[in-house]
């Protein structure tokens, strides 16, 4: 994915086309200059006025943390993993901190579509941001039925598709980390539902590549990653699991690394948006994202340590960008050069 500098208008997926002389998308960068900078991104047909997101599960359905945060200043909200029923989730203990990061087991507790559109969505339709629901299901037809209940529901920008959980039918093996699941059941999503898509890829497969190959294939507007890495720890006191789910998903800043190369590798793969996700902290670990060919970016576990770590990053995106008189984030995105080729 290479950014031509030579036209103004730009094509590459996930970008805004945005020429000279256009209006301003960003309303922040029109308070202090008009023609300064633009943040603004299409992430698969969700128009978002910057490239920040609060990630799945980090940030409970918004408006717990609307206290704390401006979310109307977020590019995104990605609401907690939903299903078609309401679900407890996994016995505790189900989070533990680890070094440069932490596991959680919290198994997908949620509220369940239905309480969801009564008790959440009406404050989440009075913001401006677009709100993304995250979906999931044990089944094919499960994620095809929440897709269908959502279709029509007002003020949802996308869905964002976790097929990293347990396929029942396939023994208990996630629909994630095998090709063939994986586009089944992104296709019924794509058949159930016109809302653009985005799927979250599980970064427990040996080759990302082809799984990002194949949900493209399947329908996928979007691809983001990457979902945690399962792992796991140790009371070496008790010589117990300290999850009683014994294992669980690391996140945060232990998995950045692996997390930067799968989405170096996926942006290289498809022609569609990717997201990056994956212990990023600050807006230094977004741009780093950026660089390798995400569009955007979803902000996790670093919720936990400051709530209103997503503002601060999608301002410190707009300093970035003015300090170095750059006018587009659309510049940094995909220009990691290698070998001193470009
Ligand atoms: C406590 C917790 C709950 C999560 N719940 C979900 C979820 O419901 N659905 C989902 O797709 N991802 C979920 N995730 C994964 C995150 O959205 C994200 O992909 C992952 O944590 C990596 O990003 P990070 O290192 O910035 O946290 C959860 C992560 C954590 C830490």
């Amino acid at each position: 994915m290479r950014i031509d500098e030579s036209t103004a208008t730009r094509t590459i997926p996930g970008y805004v086309t945005w020429a000279k002389g256009m209006p301003n998308l960003n309303p922040k960068s029109e308070i202090r200059n008009p023609k300064s900078f633009n943040l603004a991104v299409d992430v698969g047909g969700i128009f978002m006025k910057n490239p920040v997101m609060a990630a799945s599960g980090t940030f409970g359905y918004g408006d717990e943390l609307s206290t704390l945060v401006d979310l109307k200043k977020l590019g995104g909200i990605i609401v907690k993993g939903l299903h078609l029923k309401p679900s407890a989730g996994n016995p505790p203990p189900r989070t533990v901190e680890t070094c440069g990061g932490m596991l959680n087991a919290i198994g997908l507790e949620n509220i369940g579509i239905e309480a969801f559109v009564q008790k959440k969505l009406p404050f989440l339709q009075t913001l401006e941001t677009p709100i993304i629901l995250n979906i999931y299901g044990n089944e094919v037809d499960e994620y095809s039925g929440l897709a269908e209940r959502i279709q029509d529901l007002e003020g949802i920008a996308g869905i964002e598709v976790n097929i990293s959980c347990p396929n029942i039918k396939a023994g208990g093996i996630a629909f994630g980390t095998n090709p063939k699941t994986a586009f089944e059941v992104v296709k019924a999503v794509r058949e159930s539902s016109r809302l653009p898509m985005m799927v979250k890829l599980s970064p427990n497969v040996s080759d990302i590549k082809t799984m990002a190959r194949s949900v493209v294939e399947a329908g996928a507007d979007a691809v983001s990653l990457i979902n945690t890495i399962t792992g796991m720890a140790v009371d070496v006191a008790t010589r117990r699991p300290k999850l009683a789910n014994v294992t669980g998903g690391l996140s945060g800043p232990a998995i950045k690394p692996i997390a930067l190369r799968m989405v170096w590798e996926a942006a290289q793969a498809v022609d569609v948006p990717v997201v990056g996700i994956g212990g990023i902290m600050n807006a230094t670990d977004a741009l780093e994202f950026l660089t390798v060919g995400a569009c955007a970016v979803q902000i996790g576990t670093a919720n936990f340590v400051n709530p209103r770590v997503t503002e601060e990053i999608v301002d410190d995106l707009a300093s970035y960008l003015t300090e170095n008189n750059l006018t587009d984030i659309t510049q940094i995105i995909g220009s990691l050069k290698i070998n001193n080729k470009q």
